[in-house]
């Protein structure tokens, strides 16, 4: 069994910016979980899905396989044997994720994936329900979150970065729906454990972030 650190939290808190750096000072393995259930989105809207069927989600789900292999450190999301990683982080795959994630089907499929990543490594891991459902006997359980309005900014900025253009609005908007429906849901909603420790990072930067989880880390050792 490896040392498991679990980052749960809402869309745009810096969860994998975090995690990553996180995972890098302790040489632990950094599992984005949200990538997968974006790969899982991917292949549903190749296949002409909309979202709003559970049952058509469900039906067309079976034929999406998602593995993960790692190269030079970094996570690879395979989809059906193909690296999608460059196609994943987009609005609409990330709101269709949000809808097709709700679909007990999808998560039983990556809840295996999961779990056999955090048996064999030590792995630091973020996403919605890691320290509620996947993996709640981690040893660091973090819940990070932000408000609204600096969430929605980090995401343009990220656009921003990429060149790419974007409607801080709109992208507001999405990050309150997409929370809401993470919230909500009847299968692992996203919610704070009891066991886990709450960062919230509105006014913290990204190495005070990462510092304040090492000291929860040390101070579990
Ligand atoms: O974190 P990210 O924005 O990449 O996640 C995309 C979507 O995947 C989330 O809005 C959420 O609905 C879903 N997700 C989930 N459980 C996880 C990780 C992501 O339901 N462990």
């Amino acid at each position: 069994m490896g040392c498991n650190i679990a980052i749960d939290g809402p869309a745009g808190a810096g969860k994998s910016t975090i995690a990553k750096k996180v995972a890098k000072k302790l040489s632990f393995i950094y599992v984005d979980t949200g990538a997968m259930y974006r790969a899982m989105a991917l292949y549903l809207l190749n296949h002409g899905v909309n979202g709003d069927s559970q049952e058509e989600i469900e039906t067309v789900c079976s034929g999406a396989d998602v593995s993960i292999e790692y190269k030079d450190g970094e996570q690879i999301v395979l989809l059906n044997g193909e690296n999608v990683n460059s196609m994943l982080r987009t609005e609409q795959v990330g709101n269709m994720a949000s809808k097709s994630s709700a679909n007990p089907k999808v998560r039983e499929h990556l809840l295996k994936l999961q779990r056999t990543l955090a048996e064999k490594n030590d792995v630091v891991m973020d996403g919605r329900d890691i320290g509620t459902t996947i993996l709640p006997n981690a040893e660091v359980k973090i819940y990070l979150t932000a408000s609204a309005d600096t969430r929605a900014r980090r995401r343009a900025l990220e656009y921003e970065q990429k060149g790419e253009p974007f409607d801080l609005d709109q992208i507001r908007k999405d990050i309150i729906e997409r929370d809401e429906r993470d919230m909500n849901r009847a299968v692992s909603p996203l919610k704070q454990a009891d066991d886990a420790v709450l960062v919230d990072s509105s006014e913290m930067g990204i190495d005070d972030v990462v510092d304040a989880i090492l000291d929860v880390y040390n101070k579990k050792l």
